[in-house]
């Protein structure tokens, strides 16, 4: 027995342990259940009674041993291992990036014309998008046989032709007049829908920026500084507005807005169709009418109101020739807009 155990302790003493592996094959050998001195363990049973006290105490010296040597080449190992890992790390390399993702350009046109607003004191409205013929049409003073009540223009629901899908967002201005008194200065962004063939230039779903003030002695010259104010905001200083007399059935007089072309700087080309303006909305002093259907005096009040489309004040800002580019969720798309405003 004596001899047996000078020869293990030897071989405990001799194992090489330089790495990891190793380590590993110490304690297999030497120490987990199938190891060396387990199986001397084992043994015991085999060993006459009066011998067994000093055949364990010789196990168990064996067993320290070999778990005296793992425990002091584990840390060795553990702490070698630290340095490497130490060595390895270069605190100069740049970080990987996180992957940012991009807000939708429509979202960053509708952030960045409420910005401007509401620096002028214009308030956020909201309304809904499934509203009945009274704020889309009547109180908005569109006569019973206007065309744009007609169903190539608007959604109606099949079962109640009293509620359809909003076709602009005038219809918030209404919502907004018929709850609150003037003073009122709102500015209302949302989507609309018209029952149109999808194509470059048309999508049956878009979006829109209703602004309306209303207050004692409002004039077409506030209109026109409100919108003058914004154009320079939005597209730059060197870009010019005008206003083209119009007809809409909710303002009296109307007027479309035109900026000078962004692409050609006015001088004519394919976006501006040679004449030097491209259209951003309408615009217009509010019917007395529209006041007073929504219970407004209009003998002491006047006010304006203007709608843009947000995909059409996208395109000529970032020069985007296709509407439907928008819905598509073409990543390379829209990682373009990547920050910008
Ligand atoms: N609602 C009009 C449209 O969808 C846009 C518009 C024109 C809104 C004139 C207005 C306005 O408030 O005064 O085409």
């Amino acid at each position: 027995m004596l001899e047996n155990s000078n020869t293990l302790a030897a071989q405990i003493a001799a194992f090489p342990i330089e790495n990891k592996v190793q380590l590993e094959e110490f304690r297999m050998a030497f120490i987990s259940k199938k190891g060396a001195v387990s199986l001397l363990f084992d043994e015991m049973k085999n060993i006459a009674p009066e011998n067994k006290k000093a055949f364990g105490a010789e196990v168990n010296l064996l067993k320290n041993l070999a778990q005296a040597k793992f425990d002091e080449f584990k840390e060795v190992i553990e702490n070698q291992e630290d340095a490497a890992d130490f060595d390895a790390t270069d605190f100069t390399l740049p970080t990987t990036p996180n992957q940012l993702g991009s807000r939708h350009p429509l979202t960053l046109t509708r952030e960045r014309i409420i910005e401007i607003f509401t620096r002028i004191g214009f308030n956020l409205s909201e309304g809904p998008e499934i509203e009945d013929d009274f704020h889309n049409f009547t109180a908005l003073n569109f006569p019973e046989n206007h065309p744009a009540r007609e169903m190539q223009d608007t959604f109606f629901l099949e079962r109640n032709p009293d509620i359809a899908l909003r076709t602009h967002t005038s219809s918030v201005q209404v919502r907004v007049m018929e709850n609150e008194k003037p003073p009122i200065r709102t500015l209302s962004p949302g989507r609309v829908y018209r029952n149109e063939a999808i194509s470059a230039r048309a999508h049956c779903m878009f979006h829109q920026v209703e602004g309306l003030y209303i207050n004692e002695n409002v004039s077409f010259a506030d209109l026109k500084q409100t919108l003058y104010y914004f154009v320079k905001e939005m597209f730059g200083k060197d870009v010019n507005l005008r206003f083209r007399p119009s007809f809409f059935p909710f303002t009296e007089p109307s007027a479309e807005i035109d900026i000078s072309c962004l692409i050609c700087g006015g001088k004519g080309c394919n976006v501006c169709k040679h004449s030097g303006w491209v259209e951003i909305g309408g615009a217009g002093m509010v019917d007395p009418n529209v006041l007073e259907n929504c219970g407004i005096d209009s003998k002491k009040y006047t006010g304006f109101a203007f709608g843009m489309g947000v995909e059409r004040i996208t395109m000529l800002k970032h020069q985007i020739k296709d509407l439907r580019l928008f819905t598509e969720n073409d990543v390379r798309f829209l990682r373009q807009f990547k920050g910008s405003l």
